[in-house]
């Protein structure tokens, strides 16, 4: 197999008409249906475009998007903070461990104080399953999940599915496989709600302790062999070993781990020749996979990350924006 660069990336096609969009909130993608997930998507491509040579916009202005982080984060925050400001919003970045969470306020009324400065979102990140909807439940102004616990993390599948579509003008059709530690990984959560929405075929691959077979129930393909699939793939998205998660090694070395699945050049021969290699990062280079694959011409993994601002934006103007008002 010879490895060839990726194509230049071509504008994606948007669709005429658009959706109204109706949400305060983005808790999951669990609950979007097709045409409100392509309604972000092709609002992150307008973004993409008008402001990709940096270029700030005014459609924040007046508003103020609050980052609420209780687990630590790279890209996430970051990309929210400056997808804000780019449209000209303000911003407040709350940091768990220098706030008063520490002497024992609850994050309902943590959450409510930021609110009370005026913020018409709040983005949370919270180990706990739920604490999104429970914030939304509790609050008047819009709440964006940005990963609870294993659940969801909605705008990191949003911006997997946008690459994925970037890359490929299309999503329908596509064989899509999540590679790692499924069992904890929001990501592949938000991936596989998203995915199966727009028509791609899911397969999630890694060892038993970490891919359970009633996954099937949400209508993908189990595998614990990643030379069997492989073949078959047009995108691999790796997921991180998530050891900070597990009460017990989920495979008895790492060796071992990495011998099965992690992605590297002698498999990446046996690939389709335009294979997408994609990670949420961070990654573990030499785990999930190795430096030449991650650096490598089929790596889209930095365009993931400057795709998150898109989405970002997308999503913030969407909830608080004119975007909720059906306007352009
Ligand atoms: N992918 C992801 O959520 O990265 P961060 O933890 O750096 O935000």
């Amino acid at each position: 197999m010879s490895i060839q660069l990726q194509p230049e990336v071509q504008p994606v096609q948007q669709t005429q008409v658009q959706p109204l969009w109706t949400r305060k909130h983005l808790l999951g993608l669990e609950d979007l249906s097709a045409d409100e997930i392509n309604r972000i998507l092709d609002d992150a491509e307008r973004f993409r475009l008008q402001t990709q040579d940096g270029r700030k916009l005014s459609v924040l202005s007046g508003t103020t998007t609050a980052n609420l982080f209780f687990e630590n984060s790279t890209r996430t925050r970051t990309s929210f903070s400056l997808a804000a400001r780019r449209l000209g919003g303000d911003v407040i970045d709350f940091s768990a461990s220098t706030s008063s969470v520490s002497k024992g306020e609850t994050i309902i009324d943590t959450a409510k104080t930021i609110e009370a400065m005026h913020a018409h979102a709040i983005v949370v990140r919270h180990h706990t399953p739920g604490t999104p909807h429970l914030l939304s439940q509790n609050l008047r102004c819009s709440v964006i999940n940005a990963g609870d616990g294993p659940h969801e993390h909605p705008t990191q599948g949003l911006l997997d599915i946008f690459t994925i579509r970037q890359h490929r003008q299309k999503v329908a059709g596509l064989t899509v496989a999540l590679v790692g530690d499924i069992a904890h990984s929001r990501t592949a959560r938000s991936n596989i709600w998203g995915l199966k929405k727009l028509g791609a075929h899911v397969i999630v691959c890694g060892p038993a302790t970490l891919v359970s077979k009633k996954w099937e129930t949400l209508g993908v393909e189990v595998s614990y062999s990643l030379d069997e699939i492989l073949p078959r793939c047009d995108v691999l998205n790796l997921l991180r070993i998530q050891f900070e998660r597990q009460q017990t090694r989920p495979f008895p070395s790492v060796r071992e781990y990495v011998h099965l699945y992690a992605m590297n050049m002698a498999r990446l021969r046996r690939a389709k020749d335009d294979i997408l290699i994609m990670a949420p990062g961070p990654i573990n280079r030499g785990v999930e996979l190795t430096p030449d694959v991650a650096d490598g011409p089929h790596s889209v993994i930095l365009d993931q990350v400057t795709n998150g601002l898109y989405i970002r934006m997308a999503v913030l103007h969407l909830c608080i924006g004119a975007g909720k008002r059906g306007e352009a």
